[in-house]
């Protein structure tokens, strides 16, 4: 699957692309919103790249979890492959101060090597054809320092019912052209880890694995 076909597989209305990502969410992932935004709001700052920012709804909650949380403000560049998702980024985005937005492939960024301070990648990795190169950009564009935080949906585990539930959406999200595929958690780790990643914290909720790494001070 190349990029092309990804951003042909989000072209839907952003409602019905936020209500499907919800249940996905919660069926598939079997993780919770709450959690999950709490995650992400702990990474971020003024030097922030947002990427595969989808049509912009979840990254909002963050910011308005940061805001809750009394965090400083995110602000930095917000992108996406897809035009339709990113229509939704910018209109949002436009009543945030500081934020740009644009079109970009994860695994071929257009920015500057060390010119950001934090990345996200929310419930998108497993959705990037090459999510390999997309590691391999974070890291370059991450400063010395810098954290990067993501989430990836797992080969479905648990009990029977919801195992069958997850492995029929995966499945179904794959033929769509929404997901390239589940990954085992053993997999993630290494693609950071092989990248020069330091891995600071993980979480598993359900099928959601969760990592915050961060790109060292000095490469050894
Ligand atoms: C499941 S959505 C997640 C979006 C958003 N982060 C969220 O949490 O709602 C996955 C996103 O990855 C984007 N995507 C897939 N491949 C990409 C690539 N190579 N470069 C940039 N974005 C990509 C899709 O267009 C889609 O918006």
């Amino acid at each position: 699957m190349d990029a092309e076909k990804v951003a042909r597989a989000y072209s839907s209305p952003n409602w019905w692309y936020d209500l499907r990502g919800f249940l996905i969410l919660h069926l598939s992932y079997r993780d919770g919103l709450v959690p999950l935004v709490n995650f992400f709001a702990s990474n971020g700052s003024a030097r922030h790249l947002e990427i595969a920012v989808g049509s912009g709804s979840f990254l909002e909650l963050v910011m308005v979890c940061r805001k809750l949380q009394r965090r400083p403000a995110l602000r930095g560049v917000a992108m996406d492959y897809a035009p339709s998702m990113l229509s939704g980024a910018v209109r949002r985005l436009k009543r945030e101060h500081g934020w740009t937005v644009e079109r970009a492939d994860a695994a071929h960024l257009p920015y500057a090597s060390e010119s950001f301070e934090t990345a996200n990648i929310a419930n998108a990795l497993h959705s990037i054809p090459d999510a390999a190169g997309a590691v391999a950009e974070v890291y370059r564009v991450l400063r010395p320092g810098g954290t990067l935080a993501v989430n990836v949906v797992l080969v479905p585990r648990g009990g029977k019912i919801s195992r069958w539930i997850a492995d029929r959406i995966a499945r179904w999200g794959m033929r769509k052209g929404i997901l390239v595929r589940p990954y085992e958690e053993n997999e993630i780790r290494q693609l950071f880890v092989s990248r020069g990643f330091e891995v600071l914290k993980t979480r598993i909720r359900g099928n959601d694995y969760c990592l915050l790494a961060q790109k060292p001070l000095c490469r050894s």
